[in-house]
């Protein structure tokens, strides 16, 4: 099995935090037990902020709450991730130990209170972790009921203390080698900035475009570290599978790297489900769920969702009826063996007291939320055979966090609420997707040759080496889509010699030269035409001259009317498409329906109208499970284009599907 290997079942549970209620309330523990087997839950998170109830006192350890716990976990056949508890340090060293505490921007010390606010770097708190982790290991790898390891908790921390610098300072000096290197690469003559030291290099100097971005890679970088240091304490003692959770696309840290530490993805998604947004939420999630499969290429857990309302959300509107399971058939339908829930039960105090969980304040089996999760987790037993099932891919969508921060540290193109690179991002992923094609998500660093379709949006950096793989990959074949504020910048943050995108090589394989860039102010319309169809541009229009490619529309207005918008370039036997201006979902919607077909992907289940969405995953002698989801909040029936057999609802086999409003379900193709 790709995350648990001896437990052939979908996981299903949370994160749970007894400690909140012992030693006042034993009787909330008992009835925990009851109500997770009525639930159908099977694995918990566990000890997630748990250190100061562990190490009571520096040095003094008490884990006989947890002990208990996780034999009564044992015997009950719960399965346990068990965290490491770094992302909360006690108070003692909070106390004792003020520079634990982060530094923060304006440079003054955090004093100790919430989670993730202790300086990565600091001795104290690194030594501490590792001693806390190492015992942990230690004392329960061979427990019954450890299933694998939750190291800390969404990693965020960046401090900007007098040892975090030097480190950054130490970082230049690995990437760099030598000072003039660094002058060089730097552009360090611009305002005066020549280099005699490392130490002269400040992270958020505002002129230094590539400083920012460096400090950027350090910040994940020195994240990484601390993971690796917890890692090799918990490795003491156990090898049992050990993830982190990530955030989705957190801007400071690059999940790519992330993910190579470890053995599963985990991953945390909120999505809301508001009136008139719910195609673009679940194209979103779709989005997440995708990156996290490509990312080790298998099945990923789902380690939080919420089965009610995060208290944060701007509308702290309840789940509909269905809703809560097409999240997580949606989840699970795009590659997760396993959904589990922030937060098992409401605590009685604090910021996350009326965060949703699966059990209220009331400790009800009766409330709606329950009742819908314990069905969810019944019926989970009916596809368990979906565990460890794979997914097939043909297009790729680009994501990178280097273009990202590179975007965002160039001062230009009218700010950060107009350049938007993750929103484009999943724009264009939404325009692919509506196709009901399995889409990976990758960054620049992936395997390009994998795939037919890769479009990669407003890819403003491009590493080392990129260009040339990028070209390869169309030279042999494969369709290429980039977009305006595409390939400006190399790995140093500093613009391309020869013109845009990419200077010689990009120029040459798009068969485009990018002159400039008009920024569009709302009252100036630009728009050009395609298929007979006007579409309106926004924000964004690259001034192109076409070098080779073959022109498909041309603007409609302002000195550049006739020139280039849309060029498509032959190279090997492959093609480059370049989209020189910001359209809105329409136009990438039928472009990419006519590419697609071009390329001879097809929708995973053809004729399927735009209220569902679906997705399929392949198991064992190429038997495909199909997840079917009405994102509609009427019913909706759709003729399937073959007999399936129901799984979901253990209807047998069915030719007509129909789903309830935001109902969604799970059908079975066995193969031949
Ligand atoms: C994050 C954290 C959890 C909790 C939830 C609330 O994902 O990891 O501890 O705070 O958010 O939504
Ligand atoms: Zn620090």
């Amino acid at each position: 099995m790709t995350i648990l290997r001896d437990f052939p079942f979908i996981l299903h549970g949370g994160d749970w935090n007894p400690d909140q209620w012992l030693p006042r309330h034993p009787e909330i523990i008992d009835r925990d037990f009851e109500l997770m087997d009525r639930a159908g839950c099977n694995t918990f998170s566990l000890g997630i902020f748990s250190w100061g109830q562990i190490e009571v006192e520096e040095g003094v350890f008490d884990f006989s709450w947890l002990d208990s716990i996780m034999d009564r976990c044992a015997e009950h056949g719960k399965r346990i991730f068990l965290a490491t508890p770094s992302a909360a340090r006690p108070g003692w060293m909070g106390q004792r130990y003020p520079e634990t505490g982060v530094v923060r921007a304006d440079g003054s010390r955090a004093p100790w209170m919430s989670r993730q606010s202790a300086c990565l770097n600091d001795p104290v708190y690194r030594a501490g972790t590792a001693r806390m982790d190492e015992k942990l290991a230690e004392r329960y790898h061979n427990h019954p009921a450890l299933a694998g390891w939750h190291i800390s908790n969404e990693y965020s921390t960046v401090c900007r203390c007098g040892r975090c610098v030097e480190k950054f300072h130490a970082f230049l000096k690995k990437r760099y080698g030598s000072l003039e290197n660094l002058n060089d690469c730097y552009w360090s003559a611009f305002w005066g900035h020549r280099f005699t030291d490392w130490g002269q290099v400040c992270p958020e100097d505002p002129a230094l475009d590539i400083a920012r971005l460096d400090w950027m890679r350090f910040v994940t970088e020195n994240i990484l570290d601390f993971f690796r240091m917890e890692i090799a304490a918990v490795r003491r003692y156990s090898d049992k599978p050990l993830s982190t959770n990530m955030m989705g696309t957190f801007g400071p840290l690059n999940y790519w790297a992330v993910a190579g530490e470890c053995d599963f993805i985990g991953d945390d998604c909120y999505p809301d489900w508001y009136i008139g947004d719910v195609e673009r939420e679940a194209a979103r999630f779709s989005f997440l769920h995708d990156m996290h499969y490509t990312m080790l290429d298998k099945p990923f857990l789902l380690f939080e969702t919420c089965p009610g309302i995060p208290n944060y959300h701007p509308y702290t509107k309840l789940r509909r009826p269905n809703e809560f399971v097409r999240e997580m058939h949606l989840a699970l339908g795009h590659g997760a063996d396993g959904t589990m829930y922030f937060q098992w039960r409401k605590g009685r105090g604090n910021a996350e007291k009326i965060h949703g969980a699966v059990v209220g304040h009331d400790g009800s089996d009766q409330t709606l939320v329950f009742k819908t999760v314990a069905e969810y987790g019944a019926r989970l037993n009916k596809i368990a055979e979906i565990v460890d099932s794979r997914r097939s891919q043909e297009a790729a969508v680009l994501f990178d966090w280097e273009a990202l921060w590179a975007l965002n540290t160039t001062s230009g193109f009218g700010g950060d609420s107009v350049k938007q690179y993750e929103k484009t991002v999943d724009l264009h992923y939404r325009a692919l997707w509506k196709h009901n094609v399995d889409l990976a998500v990758i960054d620049s660093m992936c395997e390009f040759g994998n795939y037919k379709l890769i479009v990669a949006p407003m890819l403003f950096l491009l590493r080392n080496g990129v260009a040339e793989r990028l070209k390869a990959f169309v030279r042999g074949g494969g369709t290429l889509v980039m977009t305006y504020l595409s390939a400006y910048v190399d790995e140093n943050n500093a613009c391309f010699l020869g013109g845009n995108p990419g200077g010689k090589e990009l120029r040459e394989l798009f068969g485009v030269w990018s002159e400039d860039i008009d920024g569009l102010e709302p009252q100036v319309k630009q728009s050009f035409d395609y298929n007979g169809i006007r579409h309106e541009v926004r924000d964004y229009a690259e001034y192109l001259h076409a070098e080779g490619a073959d022109v498909l529309a041309v603007y409609n207005s302002e000195f550049y009317a006739g020139s280039p918008a849309l060029t498509s370039n032959r190279f090997g036997k492959g093609k480059a498409v370049y989209i020189g201006a910001r359209t809105g979902l329409e136009f990438l919607t039928g472009f990419y329906g006519d590419l697609l077909a071009e390329c001879g992907i097809s929708p995973v289940l053809s004729g399927i109208p735009e209220s569902f969405a679906v997705s399929r995953r392949i198991g064992k002698d190429e038997t495909e499970y199909y997840f079917l989801l009405n994102l509609t909040p009427e019913e909706q029936r759709f003729p399937l284009p073959f007999p399936m057999e129901d799984l979901w609802n253990g209807t047998g086999e069915i030719t007509e599907l129909l789903l309830p409003p935001s109902g969604s379900t799970v059908l079975k193709r066995r193969n031949g």
